[in-house]
């Protein structure tokens, strides 16, 4: 477990990348750590690369743990180009979505198992866990009406086409995990309005920076 790392966590339409930005923006302004904010795959050219096979919607025979060991290979690109240079430089680290999407997702959304794809990234993470977790909590309606009302047609992805049965199971591996992860994981309503959002989220990142670093 790293204090430095924080990961934020939620379904597609959750509203993580749009409270995040600002959250960054306010903390950069006014902690003495340096902070960065990355989000899965990370940008980097390999992790790009490999996301766009998983998201084609040509990969239609993909197979469940395929998709699952490519993500983790990802996650493990994004790793050492980003997130382990950050924290070896002392920074803290802000990172949208990470190990408990592919649970999430793989685990629960595409039934290999929540163990099973744990277990299976160990080696690409090789255990490095975040001190803390901000699951955003939507209802999967919720979350699917902000996308289909965001999103064009254009830029639907091979997630976004699964069924609602699939997203059900992947809200349903979130709540399992809150459940299982109580020191780790802090849930926050996230069908409140974005400053609602981001004040709570802000009040959360305080009690815990202001507890675990220096
Ligand atoms: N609390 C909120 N209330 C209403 N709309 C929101 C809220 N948070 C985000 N949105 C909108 O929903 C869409 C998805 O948000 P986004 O931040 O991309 O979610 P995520 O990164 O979790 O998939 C965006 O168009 C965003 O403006
Ligand atoms: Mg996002």
């Amino acid at each position: 477990m790293n204090k430095n790392f924080i990961t934020f966590e939620g379904s597609d339409g959750a509203g993580k990348t749009t409270v995040l930005k600002r959250v960054f923006e306010t903390l950069n302004g006014s902690l003495e750590t340096p902070v960065i904010l990355t989000r899965e795959p990370g940008g980097n050219r390999i992790s790009e690369m490999i996301r766009n096979v998983i998201l084609d919607r040509n990969n239609e025979e993909m197979d469940p743990k395929t998709e699952a060991l490519l993500y983790a290979a990802a996650r493990r690109q994004h790793l050492v180009e980003t997130v382990l240079p950050a924290l070896n430089a002392g920074k803290l680290v802000l990172s949208d979505r990470y190990l408990d999407s592919s649970i999430a997702y793989q685990g629960g959304g595409r039934q290999i198992g929540y163990q099973a794809v744990y277990d299976m990234n160990q080696f690409a993470t090789a255990g490095l866990m975040p001190g803390l977790t901000i699951y955003f909590d939507v209802p999967v309606e919720v979350g699917l009406e902000r996308i289909a009302k965001h999103r064009s047609v254009d830029e639907v992805d091979r997630l976004d086409v699964e069924t609602k049965a699939f997203h059900n199971r992947v809200h349903a591996a979130y709540q399992q995990l809150v459940h299982d992860n109580p020191d780790r994981i802090v849930s926050v309503d996230a069908t409140k309005s974005i400053d609602e959002v981001c004040t709570k989220v802000l009040t959360i990142l305080d009690d815990y920076l202001n507890r675990s670093v220096k």
